[in-house]
């Protein structure tokens, strides 16, 4: 199938309950509160005590890995990487771009999501008081026009070092379709005297029982059907998820498992093998 006839538009609602959980861990201003999202939260919190204590993991731990993860690689590469630019896509109610522009007022973030999720963040933002990242509608799978990635990344200084990131995306594709998407991609940050590229993703073994696998297939079912949108466990383990990324001629790419950061971040912990892992791809060679 042509990836521009791809719909995605029946995993916006999910940005919801992502967005909800910013919020009741004080990473968002209560401004992104929004009924429904905080109606999942809410509706889900029984499922969430029985993942927790059942597997040792939930939604809630690793959305709060992820999150803060990124957050300290992204600081890092504008600290110490030079990178004057972002560009999130899939930004959903993220608050992400909201704290970034407030600490790093030179910062040019652009926040991305399909039509319909970038003008609800846009009218979001537009009112809140003081600096707020700009928003502009994007599909990954248009291969040109207005919502391509191609226009989008137009908007940006090709002189200047660029960061991309995509969270709580991937997973909602099949290994293909979104290899697609990381080959354009890694092709385009070529263009920048250098890039770097954040995502999360999981993988099923690293020494997971069985009975473990089994039930985060479940609960990976259960999204997809609430998705319309089967989500897809890409990789066996992280070495499986460096090579693939390398493949697709990035520079250096690291996975960051949440566990060497228990130390670092104020984030919780799984018991054992956390379920999440967040992607550094860098192409380091631009022109
Ligand atoms: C799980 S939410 C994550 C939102 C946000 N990144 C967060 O972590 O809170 C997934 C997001 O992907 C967006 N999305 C779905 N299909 C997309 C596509 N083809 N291109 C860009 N964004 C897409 C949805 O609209 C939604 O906002």
């Amino acid at each position: 199938m042509p990836t521009d006839s791809i719909d995605t538009s029946s995993i916006s609602f999910t940005a919801l309950y992502t967005g909800h959980t910013w919020l009741a861990n004080d990473l968002a201003a209560p401004v992104f509160r929004t009924t429904a999202g905080s109606l999942y939260y809410h509706a889900l919190t029984p499922f969430e005590w029985l993942g927790r204590g059942v597997l040792g993991d939930n939604f809630r731990t690793l959305l709060l890995q992820r999150h803060r993860i990124m957050d300290h690689l992204l600081e890092e590469a504008i600290e110490t990487r030079g990178v004057t630019q972002v560009l999130e896509i899939a930004c959903g109610l993220s608050p992400r771009g909201c704290r970034f522009v407030r600490s790093y007022p030179e910062l040019n973030y652009i926040e991305t999501d399909l039509p319909d999720m970038a003008a609800r963040k846009k009218a979001l933002l537009d009112g809140i008081d003081g600096s707020v990242p700009q928003v502009m509608p994007i599909n990954i799978f248009a291969s040109d026009g207005e919502l391509s990635l191609d226009h989008v990344l137009d908007q940006f200084d090709y002189s200047q070092p660029i960061a991309v990131i995509t969270e709580g995306l991937v997973v909602y594709f099949e290994l293909d379709t979104i290899t697609e998407f990381w080959r354009r991609l890694s092709r385009r940050l070529d263009e920048f005297p250098a890039g770097i590229y954040l995502s999360d993703d999981y993988p099923m073994g690293g020494g997971r029982s069985r009975p473990v696998q089994k039930m985060i297939q479940t609960a990976a079912r259960l999204l997809g059907t609430a998705a319309r949108s089967p989500v897809s466990i890409h990789f066996e383990d992280d070495a499986q998820m460096r090579d693939h990324l390398m493949a697709l001629n990035f520079d250096e790419v690291s996975v960051h498992d949440p566990r060497a950061y228990y130390d670092v971040l104020p984030i919780p912990k799984s018991r054992g093998n956390p379920i999440v892992r967040v992607i550094e791809a860098r192409s380091d060679q631009g022109r």
